[in-house]
């Protein structure tokens, strides 16, 4: 139960992350014993590259504690699906943290969103969604591998998070999400590979409605009064703005321009509207602080004799915070087409 809220002490069955460097983290349940490849029931010991951990002896220590292993130590957190994105045992290829936000704030999902995911893959996205719509929003998500989705399952049930998701096995290509989901969803999300077949069915899914028409802006239109200042114009914008809840929008990740352009073909088919496509790619900044040396300029104003030699002064040097780039970095991961399916009498 471990992701479900903050929590102080570990307790038993807990998924803890043990963190041993920040590019080497385990994730664990916090059980006494296990059972071993011929089904016998023995003591718990996780190996690390710093030795043993008899994991019984997690239970009852603090998070974010130091604990200590055969041959040095580590830290025991409590995870978050940051820690999870990075440790999880991986069935498919995952989602990472940058294109995660990004999804996140174009989807603009929030506490008490409907959200539908396809396909489930590892999970990594899903414990986001889940983060961001929890207490009382839903996740509903779909794979068609019968595996993935009973592994996938078992593990929001173990983390805690299971009233909020419903796992579904089923091609959304071929069937769509089924008609109790028709007209409910806030946001759909797609990793697929040809997203272009379930646009239609998502479609089908999102809120009918779609954006709440600017009533109050009709409203000032229509009024009869003379237009007062632009303080009190700019409240009223600001309270036809769409209300919580109301619009759909959809993103699809593809790992190459081709998909994505047959996603934005399908969208307009569809009648999606405002279509973007984005590629994140992280940067990292290096800043430190290094001794520059001053240009010796000199040399412009005077003319220099003939015969004259060079004479070398030692050169000035001035301390600079400076930024570059690192060697590497990075590179592309895939491309997020995102789009707004607008109201009906729109459309
Ligand atoms: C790349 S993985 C998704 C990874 C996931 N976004 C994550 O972050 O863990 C793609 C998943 O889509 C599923 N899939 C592919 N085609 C599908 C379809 N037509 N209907 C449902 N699931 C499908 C695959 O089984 C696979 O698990």
């Amino acid at each position: 139960m471990s992701f479900a809220g903050p929590k102080e002490i570990i307790a038993e069955g807990d998924t803890v992350v043990l963190y041993l460097t920040p590019a080497l983290m385990h994730t664990i349940d916090a059980v006494p014993q296990i059972r071993n490849k011929k089904n016998e029931t023995i003591e718990y010991v996780f190996q690390t590259s710093f030795g043993a951990l008899k994991v019984r002896d997690l239970i009852g220590v603090r998070y974010g504690a130091r604990v200590q292993l055969t041959k040095g130590w580590a830290h025991v957190l409590q995870p978050n699906p940051e820690l999870w994105t990075q440790t999880l045992p991986h069935r498919t290829q995952i989602l990472y943290t940058p294109d995660i936000s990004m999804i996140l704030y174009q989807l603009e999902v929030r506490p008490g969103s409907i959200v539908i995911e396809s396909g489930t893959g590892s999970g990594s996205l899903s414990h986001y969604f889940l983060r961001a719509i929890r207490p009382s929003g839903h996740l509903h998500t779909f794979d068609f591998h019968e595996e993935r989705v009973a592994k996938a399952r078992e593990e929001f049930v173990a983390h805690g998070l299971g009233d909020n998701v419903t796992v579904r096995q089923r091609d959304v290509c071929e069937k769509g999400f089924g008609d109790e989901l028709d007209g409910i969803a806030d946001a759909v999300f797609l990793d697929l590979p040809a997203p272009q077949l379930a646009i239609p069915h998502a479609a089908k899914a999102l809120k009918n409605e779609g954006i709440a028409p600017p009533k109050k802006e009709a409203e000032w239109h229509n009024r009869q009064e003379p237009r007062g200042s632009d303080m009190l114009f700019e409240s009223v914008a600001l309270t036809s703005c769409p209300a919580a809840g109301d619009g759909g929008r959809i993103c699809s990740f593809s790992p190459c321009i081709e998909q994505s352009m047959r996603v934005c073909e399908a969208l307009g088919n569809c009648g999606f509207i405002e279509v973007q496509n984005i590629e994140v790619l992280q940067i990292e900044d290096i800043v430190r602080t290094r001794n520059v040396p001053v240009m010796e300029l000199d040399f412009l104003k005077t003319k220099r004799t003939e015969g004259e030699k060079d004479t070398k002064t030692p050169r000035e040097s001035k301390k600079y915070i400076t930024s570059s780039a690192p060697n590497s970095m990075a590179g592309h991961t895939g491309y997020l087409t995102i789009a707004e399916l607008p109201p009906l009498f729109a459309r």
